[in-house]
C-alpha cells in the first residue's frame, strides 16, 4: 500500500499565521505539523509516499523533508495543487503515483496518537473498497459526520448543523484504485470544492465502505483551538514518554 499526505490548501482559518507560510509547516509542540502524518504513515510501514503541497512556501517542504532520511525513507514524492479545489481535488493529483495500488490517505493537519497499522492490515484483508476511521468527538458539526443504520454507515454529511451521530470521520482514509473513478465523477460543492465526503458517499452507495473506531486521541490542527489542543496533546505525550524513559 502506498501513502498520500494532503498538505495543500491555503489554511485560511489560521490567518495571519498562514499569510507567509504553509499551515503544515507551523509548529505543533516540538515539530512542524507535517512531521506527524509522515510519522503516522512510516510507523504503519508505508514507505512509498506522495506529499501534495500547495499555496505558500511549497519549496520549504523540500528543504525540511528532503528525501525523508530523518524518517527512514529513501525517497519522497512531491506534487503541487494549484488553488484550493478541495481535498478530493488534491488527491486527484496522485493517480499516476498510485499505479492502481491501494492507498492510505492522510490529511496533513491530522495528528494521531496511536499506530494505525492494525487498521491498515484490516484494509489489506478487505477484497477492495474503502475503510474509514471514525472517532467520537464533542463537536461533530466541524467534521464529516456518519449516519448509522443497523451498525452500518449509510451516509456521511459534511459539517451538518444537526449531526446525526457524535462521530467525526477522521482524516485517515484507505481506498482502492476506484477512488480516482469516483473523484472524476464529482461536482464541486456549495463551497466550490471537490469534497472527500462525496467520495466516501460514492463508496457507501456501492456498498463498499467499512470503518473502525479509532483508538487513542486524535485531532485536526487547522483552527486556533484545535492547533492549541494538538500542541497540548503532543506535549503531554512527550512528558509521559520522558517519565517512562527516566524510570527505566
Ligand atoms: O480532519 C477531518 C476532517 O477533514 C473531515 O471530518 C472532513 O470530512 C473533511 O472535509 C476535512 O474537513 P476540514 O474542513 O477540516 O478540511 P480542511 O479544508 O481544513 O482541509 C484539511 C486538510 O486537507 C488540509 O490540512 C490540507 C488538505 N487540503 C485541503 C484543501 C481544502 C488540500 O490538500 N487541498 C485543499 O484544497
Amino acid at each position: 500500500m502506498k501513502g498520500v499526505i494532503l498538505a495543500g490548501g491555503i489554511g485560511s482559518r489560521l490567518r495571519p499565521l498562514t499569510k507567509v507560510t504553509n499551515k503544515h509547516l507551523l509548529p505543533v509542540f516540538d515539530r512542524p505539523m507535517i512531521y506527524y502524518p509522515l510519522e503516522t504513515l512510516c510507523r504503519a510501514g508505508i514507505n512509498e509516499i506522495m506529499i501534495v503541497t500547495g499555496g505558500n512556501s511549497a519549496g520549504d517542504f523540500l528543504k525540511l523533508l528532503g528525501n525523508g532520511r530523518d524518517f527512514g525513507l529513501k525517497h519522497v514524492n512531491y506534487t503541487y495543487q494549484e488553488g484550493e479545489g478541495g481535498i478530493a481535488d488534491a488527491l486527484r493529483l496522485c493517480k499516476h503515483f498510485a499505479e492502481e495500488q491501494r492507498l492510505c490517505v492522510i490529511l496533513g493537519d491530522n495528528i494521531i496518537q496511536n499506530d494505525i497499522s492494525p487498521y491498515a492490515r484490516r484494509f489489506e484483508q478487505q477484497p477492495g473498497g474503502a475503510r474509514l476511521l471514525i472517532k467520537e468527538v464533542p463537536d461533530p458539526q466541524r467534521f464529516g459526520v456518519p449516519e448509522f443504520e443497523g451498525g452500518r454507515i449509510v451516509r456521511i454529511e459534511e459539517k451538518p448543523s444537526l449531526p446525526k451521530s457524535p462521530y467525526a470521520v477522521t482524516g485517515v482514509y484507505f481506498y482502492d484504485h476506484r477512488v480516482f473513478e469516483y473523484i472524476a465523477q464529482l461536482q464541486p460543492s456549495g463551497r466550490n470544492e471537490l469534497e472527500i465526503t462525496d467520495v466516501n458517499n460514492a463508496y457507501i452507495n456501492a456498498e463498499d465502505l467499512c470503518f473502525d473506531v479509532l483508538e487513542g486521541w486524535w485531532t485536526d490542527a487547522g483552527e486556533f483551538e484545535s492547533l492549541r489542543l494538538a500542541t497540548n496533546l503532543v506535549a503531554e505525550e512527550r512528558r509521559k514518554s520522558a517519565l517512562v524513559s527516566a524510570s527505566r
